[in-house]
């Protein structure tokens, strides 16, 4: 039988791209990743059932469905973009072993997994490609909130008596330890204040799910979210916001083919960020009856650009922006915020022609938590440079879609692999740029 975690160690295939045509057309974005694999979680709150819209069909949700159905909870695929989440009964307390390493959504567990059964044993994310992302936020809010927690080498055990509300300070505003603290305090006991919380899109919209689930959450000013526990939560059905690292990806690859794609389901609220760096670049849009639409205003020229928690330019916008700079005239310089190493992908596009140095200074804006500690975050892009096609090896996610961008640009063909990577988080990539008229194939793998 197939697990979800097969489908994390193999590419199903290859990219084989051809680069040079401009995309055109139109692009429906799906549901946004990093909402609805935490709403899937929130779905353990209560026994009552949870349906959520607008789901993408990509590795990463396959993966939390087979968690949560190893958990005890019945989910069944209720169309082709809709998921029924029951939790009725949680019938095992610990997240199998299998998930050691998987992705960042065992650890959000924790939580509900201790209301429904006052224990959990949890599977470590472990660290990535980008930059070493440890727990310990999300594991002293949860000592903080009366859990035990006891640290092993490759998972880690929770258990309390009943949680209780706490004022949580976070040392930065991490989008994962505000999620993670926000689904143990709908139900504890008194009320929780989360001080420098995250205040992503993603998270106000899974705020909204447990709202109509009876939770009882405020999002005031200063980064500060007050959530009063509540006795029990009921079920709900709710439609995610739109993905809007992928409306970010089609709108970054009209600009840098030259061409104009109708990016529909995409929210000029969530990427204003993006939306002035692509217009300090040369990129145009326009706000269509069902989206945006995105083209090339100009002549592409260099910009700065310094990544920060919302709402500041988001981290997963870095790679396709960088690749768009290696098409613009001038020096652009970028500052990565986030992740400490999240420029390691840049390598394989000097191999393509880029000019791309990386630098261990903070070179745009303020300086950030990296500052004097010899991380290799920040990059100074030089344009316009041809790409040469070549064969490829994706990394991580976010670095996939720069690299099918660059590919796209590129004269020549390239061949990619890690595209299971890529697939974890866009929905039918080949599929959307074909029919954009992007030269995109499959390839078998070997
Ligand atoms: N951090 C700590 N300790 C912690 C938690 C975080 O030091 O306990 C640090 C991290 O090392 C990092 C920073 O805080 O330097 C921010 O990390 P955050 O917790 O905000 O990130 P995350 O929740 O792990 C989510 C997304 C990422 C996205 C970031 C930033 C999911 C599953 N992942 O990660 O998305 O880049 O927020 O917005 O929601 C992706 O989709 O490819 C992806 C990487």
């Amino acid at each position: 039988m197939s697990t979800g975690t097969d489908a994390m160690s193999a590419d199903r295939h290859l990219y084989r791209i051809t680069g040079g045509m401009p995309l055109k057309g139109e692009v429906k974005v799906s549901g946004a990743k990093n909402a609805i694999t935490k709403q899937m979680v929130a779905a353990l709150l209560t026994e009552e059932p949870v349906r959520i819209a607008n789901v993408p069909r990509i590795v990463e949700v396959d993966l939390v469905v087979g968690m949560l159905q190893q958990l005890g909870a019945t989910v069944d695929w209720t169309g082709r973009h809709e998921i029924r989440v029951e939790a009725g009964t949680i019938a095992d307390s610990g997240l199998a072993e299998r998930y050691t390493g998987a992705n960042r959504i065992p650890i959000l567990m924790m939580g509900p997994l201790l209301h429904r059964v006052g224990e959990a044993v949890i599977p470590l994310p472990g660290g990535c490609q980008i930059g070493k992302r440890p727990i310990d936020y999300h594991l002293d809010a949860l000592r903080q909130m009366g859990a035990e927690v006891i640290e092993q080498p490759t998972a880690v055990h929770v258990r309390t008596t009943g949680l209780v509300g706490a004022h949580i300070e976070l040392a930065f505003p991490s989008v994962g330890a505000t999620e993670n603290i926000v689904l143990a305090a709908v139900l504890a006991r008194g009320t929780t204040v989360i001080h420098n919380a995250a205040i992503e899109p993603e998270i106000i919209d899974t705020i909204l799910m447990l709202q109509k689930m009876g939770a009882l959450i405020e999002v005031q000013t200063d980064r500060r979210i007050v959530i009063e526990g509540v006795k029990r939560l009921r079920g709900t059905g709710h439609t995610a916001i739109t993905d809007r690292v992928e409306a970010a990806s089609f709108a970054a690859a009209a600009v840098a083919t030259g061409g104009s794609v109708e990016v529909i389901g995409a929210r000029q609220t969530d990427l204003t960020g993006l939306i002035n760096s692509l217009h300090r670049i040369g990129g145009g849009f326009a706000e269509t009856p069902r989206g945006l639409a995105f083209y090339r205003a100009r002549d592409l020229t260099a910009a700065n650009i310094r990544t920060d928690v919302h709402p500041g330019l988001l981290t997963d916008w870095q790679q396709p922006l960088v690749l768009l700079l290696t098409q613009a005239k001038g020096a652009s310089i970028v500052h990565e915020t986030i992740y400490e190493d999240r420029f390691g992908y840049t390598e394989q596009l000097r191999q393509m022609g880029a000019r791309i140095e990386l630098n261990t200074a903070c070179l745009v804006g303020d300086s950030c938590r990296f500052a004097n500690r010899d991380h290799a975050h920040s990059a100074v892009v030089n344009g316009p440079t041809p790409l040469t096609g070549r064969d490829l090896e994706i990394p991580d996610l976010r670095a996939g879609f720069a690299f099918v961008l660059a590919a796209l640009v590129a004269e020549g063909t390239s061949t990619i692999s890690g595209t299971r990577y890529l697939e974890r988080g866009y929905e039918d990539p080949v599929g959307k740029l074909t029919a954009m008229g992007g030269q995109v194939e499959t390839a078998p793998v070997g």
